[in-house]
């Protein structure tokens, strides 16, 4: 190829640990960016709000004026400040005056993504996200182009490393929730303020995205029913164990068909049990993984590094070459097509399954009462298991798949029988027939 071309200028906004990541990769093998992209890639500047705390920078590149970088003469703005603004103004800038963008900034995608795509459109250039989403794992460039052709049903993943971390301590400790997040906290693994993990909001935001590709339709982070993990208890943990499954916490999108063949997408975030067989129970510590369903591809699993320096520099180097070849050619890549316009679910209407734990009187018609529960609810019973304790016993219920909001109103009205001493463990089923 020939690379004796003008350079491809890049302009990097942030520059924490996956910027200078970028930042050294590039520096380090330019011939190599060269021949792999077609033209030398060359980095005009770096925006940081604080030129002076960057030493491993070069001092002629650094500045705290994004605008004037964005403005200036670049051809691809990569963006890895995070947040919404000023990260949105600046990438609709760049898009807007022919700018292509690298970004990892999920929030905003999954906030403002359609008005980015939508700038991208109209000034004919691309915008690329890779790193948004499960950090060094190729998923969306497979999601947006390998699957093209196929018809996507599912999506279901652990895409956050913090809270598949605690998790898996508490499942391997027998610890609680507050214990190992404040270990979590200590190693490193969870931040400061990590509200955007343990409640579901970041991988709400992956969630989003993830569904909008899937089923060409624009999910936005509200559309997407959220729970995180700070209520689940070394008791929701004992209780998967007894049924030879585990708890994760998962990002599912999925294609629901109603029984008129109508379509809507549902795209929730709540811990779930999981059969200890399903590929996603193996995963442990704090990587990710994407369980992908397809008419015909069939089944796939994404595996790797959700997050760090430089995994997730990978997946925005992979954008940047990509983006830079598609300026050498002169073309673009693949749009964001959400001509399918599907209607999103309500978590209510949602079909679901629930594992339900109980502790109850162990006396005649215990059992008669329970399951006569869940058939005035129209919910019906896979699995009952029974096992007597003295004057009480332990009853686990897993039922059929039904409406979610009909499942939890069944679970209210258990909970009120009188020969229930105690709702132990409720938790939703995934990753088994139903
Ligand atoms: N905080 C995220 C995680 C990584 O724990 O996976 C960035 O999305």
């Amino acid at each position: 190829m020939n690379v004796n071309r003008e350079p491809i200028r890049v302009a990097l906004l942030g520059c924490g640990t996956v910027g200078t990541e970028v930042l050294r990769l590039l520096q380090d093998q330019p011939e190599e960016f060269a021949a792999r992209t077609g033209a030398p890639m060359q980095v005009t500047g770096v925006a940081v709000r604080r030129p002076d705390k960057h030493p491993e920078v070069p001092p002629g590149l650094l500045t705290a004026d994004a605008s004037a970088l964005v403005d200036g003469d670049v051809d691809v703005v990569v963006e890895l400040i995070g947040g919404i603004e000023p990260a949105r103004s600046l990438l609709l800038r760049a898009l807007r005056s022919g700018k292509s963008v690298v970004t990892a900034n999920k929030a905003l995608l999954a906030e403002h993504g359609s008005e980015l795509y939508a700038a991208a459109d109209e000034a004919g250039v691309d915008i690329y996200f890779e790193a948004a989403v499960a950090g060094a794992i190729p998923l969306l460039r497979p999601l947006r182009e390998s699957l093209a052709g196929d018809r996507i049903h599912r999506v279901m993943g652990i895409v956050n490393g913090t809270t598949n971390y605690i998790l898996s301590e508490m499942d391997a400790t027998g610890a609680g929730y507050a214990e190992t997040l404040d270990e979590a906290g200590r190693l490193g693994y969870a931040e400061a303020d990590p509200t955007a993990d343990v409640d579901g909001f970041d991988a709400a935001s992956k969630a989003a995205i993830l569904a909008s590709l899937a089923f060409h339709t624009r999910v936005t982070a509200s559309d997407v029913h959220r729970e995180g993990i700070s209520g689940v208890t070394p008791g929701d943990l004992a209780a998967a164990r007894q049924l030879d499954r585990t708890v994760k916490l998962l990002s599912i999108c999925e294609r629901v068909v109603d029984e008129d063949g109508g379509e809507s997408v549902s795209a929730r975030v709540h811990p779930a049990m999981i059969p200890s067989t399903h590929p996603l129970a193996r995963v442990g510590d704090a990587y990710n993984a994407v369980f992908v369903e397809a008419e015909a591809a069939g089944e796939l699993m994404f595996y790797g590094r959700g997050a760090g320096g430089a995994p997730t520099a990978s997946a925005v180097l992979g954008d940047l070459v990509a983006v830079a070849r598609n300026r050498v050619v002169g073309g673009r890549g693949p749009r964001e097509s959400a001509h399918a316009k599907l209607p999103v679910q309500p978590m209510g209407k949602t079909p679901t399954r629930y594992h339900v734990s109980l502790d109850v009187a162990d006396k005649p018609g215990v059992l008669s009462q329970v399951a006569s529960t869940f058939t005035d609810h129209e919910v019906s019973i896979s699995v009952v298991r029974q096992q007597g304790r003295g004057a009480d016993a332990s009853l686990v219920v897993v039922t059929h798949t039904a409406a979610d909001e009909a499942l939890r109103s069944t679970v209210e009205s258990v909970a009120r029988l009188p020969v229930v001493r105690d709702v132990v463990s409720v938790m939703r089923v995934e990753g088994e027939p139903s």
